[in-house]
């Protein structure tokens, strides 16, 4: 297959980064998980007491912030200032502050040219926010991927009682709907399908059925 750029978007928890890094791996492709470069940054603000109401603060910090991503056997590391963070950027704390520190438009400025700087070559799949509407604008595949919140608030519940971690299904529901709203009524690049996005609801679908369509998609539009 050709190295084309495929882009998926869509809200907090409906599978975009676990089906984005299996068929990554399917086609060759290299994935970036976006959202994990905000979290990496804001990993950093609550570190250094930062305020993430503080867009010139947090600038100074991302300025002289080194970030990479290596991939490892299981998808994507992330590594801050030579410290690998991937797994500490998944704590509650980071995730009920991110969307505060992703409004700022300094700051998405500032990530989006590395999001690009990363994909320069082709032959990668990207998955966030704003990926068809503004980093990739001309990826050959765009993906709006939803689901319910009933359903990614119970996907996330499972996924935290296999890793052991403390889960309340309600509070877990109503976290991921105030993100939304945080991502979707932001000023900059805000959540939202591309135009010429095609949307999947995954709802009713496991992560290998959504996998196998999505190819589907990929391989039909190689082929127009
Ligand atoms: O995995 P999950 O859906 O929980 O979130 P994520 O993809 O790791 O993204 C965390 C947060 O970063 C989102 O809620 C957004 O506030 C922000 N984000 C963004 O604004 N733009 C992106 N391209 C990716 C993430
Ligand atoms: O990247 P995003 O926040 O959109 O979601 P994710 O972290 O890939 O998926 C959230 C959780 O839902 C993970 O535990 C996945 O294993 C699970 N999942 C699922 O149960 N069914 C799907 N069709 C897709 C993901």
């Amino acid at each position: 297959m050709n190295n084309i750029s495929i882009a998926i978007d869509g809200p907090a928890a409906s599978g975009k980064s676990t089906v984005a890094k299996v068929i990554a791996k399917r086609l060759g492709y290299l994935y970036i998980d976006t959202g994990a470069m905000y979290r990496a940054l804001t990993y950093k603000a609550l570190e250094n007491n930062v305020d993430v109401e503080n867009e010139s603060a947090l600038m100074h910090l991302l300025e002289e912030t080194d970030m990479q991503l290596k991939h490892g056997e299981d998808g994507q590391l992330m590594f801050v200032d030579g410290e690998d963070v991937s797994e500490a950027i998944r704590s509650p704390k980071v995730t009920n502050s991110v969307s505060h520190v992703a409004k700022h438009g300094l700051i998405r400025e500032d990530m989006v040219k590395r999001q690009r700087e990363f994909s320069l070559n082709g032959g990668v799949i990207m998955d966030g926010r704003d990926i068809g509407t503004h980093v990739l604008p001309h990826a050959e595949v765009k993906i709006f991927m939803l689901a319910s919140v009933e359903e990614r608030a119970q996907r996330r519940h499972l996924e935290n009682m296999q890793k052991g971690f403390p889960s309340d299904f309600e509070k877990l529901k109503e976290e991921i709907a105030l993100r939304d709203k945080i991502d979707s009524e932001r000023e900059v690049a805000p959540l939202k399908k591309a135009d010429d996005a095609i949307e999947f609801d995954t709802t009713l679908y496991s992560k290998e059925e959504v996998v196998e369509k999505m190819l589907d998609i990929i391989q039909s539009t190689m082929q127009k």
